[in-house]
């Protein structure tokens, strides 16, 4: 069943600044119209319940409709971005969801420690170059338990007219103050398949597009189970 994106998204609403719904309607339309969050909940739920790693987590809309979609495994979420910490951890005070938390971290610099799934939903992007990605990959696969799943959302880098609106809006974003960084460069196919080849994880990629004008796919790669 579809959960009621109100509700969720009022979590982001803090009583005492009620003039400042920026967070609000953010996370009202993500919920409502972005596929991702359903996406990565049918993923999950067609592997073992691990505790999850939610890299770049944002303000943590994830964990939101995980709960509601009745995935309790532990959850973190970390970002570099200090302010979408803030509002991460005063939406999941306000929830009262249990089990969960959030800190600042940024991935270029390394992950917690960590066993199960994890998710790296639209941040990809922005680290500098294929090499930067491969390194960070490499640490999110180390973190897989068996049956682990790594779900990632990104763009790719194949010249189609999607991906070039893409790179525009992630300009627009920064522009608009909403993302701290540019996007610096988008994986390719070849690239990711490579890694996961390496890693002998089972993968499947799907294009994610929705009703947007994105390049988005959808990317699940899985450690077997023994
Ligand atoms: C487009 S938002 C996606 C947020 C969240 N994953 C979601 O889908 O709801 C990208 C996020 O990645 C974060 N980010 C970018 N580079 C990062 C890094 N090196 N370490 C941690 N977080 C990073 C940004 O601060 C931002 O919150």
């Amino acid at each position: 069943m579809t959960p009621d994106t109100r509700e969720l998204a009022l979590r982001f609403l803090n009583p005492e600044r009620r003039f400042d719904r920026q967070y609000y309607y953010y996370a009202r339309s993500k919920l409502a119209t972005d596929p991702l969050y359903g996406g990565v909940s049918r993923a999950l739920a067609d592997g073992p319940n691990l505790p999850i790693l939610d890299i770049g987590c944002g303000i943590g809309i994830l964990l939101h409709w995980l709960r509601a979609q009745h995935h309790d495994a532990a959850y973190i979420g970390t970002d570099f971005d200090a302010r979408k910490i803030e509002q991460a951890q005063q939406a999941l005070a306000r929830s009262g969801l249990a089990n969960a938390r959030f800190e600042v971290g940024d991935a270029a610099r390394g992950l917690p420690p960590h066993s199960g799934h994890v998710c790296i939903l639209d941040v990809l992007q922005f680290l500098p170059d294929a090499a930067a990605q491969n390194a960070l990959l490499d640490q999110m696969i180390e973190r897989l338990a068996p049956g682990g799943k790594l779900i990632i959302r990104t763009g790719l880098n194949d010249g189609s007219s999607r991906a070039k609106i893409t790179v525009t809006v992630d300009r627009l974003s920064k522009l608009w103050g909403w993302m701290r960084a540019l996007p610096q460069h988008y994986p390719e196919l070849a690239q990711l398949e490579a890694k996961f080849a390496e890693h002998r994880l089972t993968t499947e990629f799907t294009p994610f597009y929705g009703k947007t004008p994105f390049n988005n796919w959808l990317v699940v790669a899985q450690k077997p189970k023994d």
